[in-house]
């Protein structure tokens, strides 16, 4: 695909860079932002015209429905560098989508193409030097979206503010990562929001998440919000088990996130001739698995998390360790998939878009 072109911006350069004061070595996700930042507001029932500004805080009204309500939404997605200096982004169109379908799920106006996908482009253009070369390096995107609207009736905000922030990132998760099976709490129910990218669903793992912290897990991967007994995703991530040579993952519904990442493994294992299906995957059949030694791995994957092995599994009380193996599936599809990120190797799928 080609990246629509953002004609009507507003440009405010920073003077000086902040770039050379950054240890790209040694990043803590999403803790360092690049100079420039994307700015684009919606009142009086349009999107007015979007800037790209220095980076920095902004003023927003106390009573803006965001803080009161949580109406926002975003997204995660990353660009990469080649070894001839172009800089790609990796199914754009997918994030683009996901976004518009989370705006309609919180009442919130879908972004028009030219301001996100176009705005995108324009912005790395500006902080091109931020993507770093070789592999392991990326720049994580967040575009998103608040209510800015002012008041606080508990009803949909009449303003927004569409933004887009980069920042320097190698992994997300440093250290190995042990899961806690849900037992009780829920990540999302039918009906509710779990399928959107809405800020509430990530703050309303914090506090079982800091709980699974206390014990030693690193994550959660969330059970069906009725019975407890179907495994759904990671929050930060989905999730993919494997069990023999056969790959499964839950199917997306409305519980769970149209990962990106997650329809790349799925669409590459089926290239590789791995046996791969989508269908539930019951706690019961993991906690046998693992008794029988059938369960060979378990990883996440998602934009941030890339494809991120997990280690051991607790399910009420019990720890279930995984193998270490010397032919991970999930080693494999990684670096299949960054090849192709990186374009390392060729992207027969075309996934791939140059900025
Ligand atoms: C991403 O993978 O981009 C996400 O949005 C997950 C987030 C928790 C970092």
């Amino acid at each position: 695909m080609e990246l629509k072109t953002l004609n009507e911006v507003e440009i405010n350069l920073v003077t000086s860079s902040k770039i050379n004061q950054v240890d790209f070595e040694n990043l803590t996700f999403g803790n360092i932002f690049t100079d420039h930042m994307l700015v684009c507001d919606y009142k009086n029932g349009a999107w007015q015209m979007p800037s790209i500004v220095p980076y920095a805080p902004f003023m927003i009204d106390p009573s803006a429905k965001v803080f009161h309500y949580g109406q926002a939404i975003f997204e995660g997605m990353k660009a990469y560098k080649d070894q001839q200096d172009a800089v790609w982004l990796f199914r754009p169109d997918e994030n683009y989508k996901r976004f518009n379908k989370s705006a309609t799920r919180m009442a919130m106006p879908e972004v028009p193409e030219t301001v996100f996908l176009g705005g995108l482009k324009k912005l790395l253009e500006v902080d091109r030097e931020w993507v770093r070369k070789g592999k392991g390096n990326t720049l994580y995107i967040r575009p998103f979206m608040i209510a800015t609207g002012h008041g606080v009736i508990a009803a949909p905000s009449q303003e927004y503010r569409f933004m887009i922030i980069l920042s320097p990132a190698k992994s997300y998760y440093s250290g190995e990562v042990k899961v806690l099976i849900a037992e009780h709490y829920s990540r999302a129910a039918n009906g509710g929001i779990g399928a959107a990218k809405a800020a509430g669903n990530y703050s309303a793992q914090f506090y079982p998440t800091k709980l699974a912290n206390e014990q030693g897990f690193q994550q959660i991967i969330w059970t069906d919000d009725a019975t407890h007994t179907k495994l759904e995703e990671a929050g930060t991530m989905n999730v993919f088990f494997r069990i023999n040579d056969t790959l499964l993952t839950a199917p997306t519904s409305e519980r769970i996130l149209d990962g990106v990442t997650r329809k790349s493994v799925i669409e590459l294992a089926k290239r590789e001739n791995i046996d791969v299906e989508v269908r539930s995957v019951l706690v019961d059949e993991l906690v046998e698995a693992a008794k029988n030694g059938s369960l060979k791995e378990i990883f996440g994957a998602g934009t941030a998390a890339v494809i991120n092995p997990i280690v051991g599994f607790s399910y009420l009380g019990t720890y279930y360790e995984l193998p270490k193996l010397e032919n991970a599936i999930a080693l494999e599809i990684k670096e299949k998939l960054t090849n192709i990120q990186y374009k390392l190797a060729d992207d027969t799928f075309g996934w791939t878009v140059k900025i």
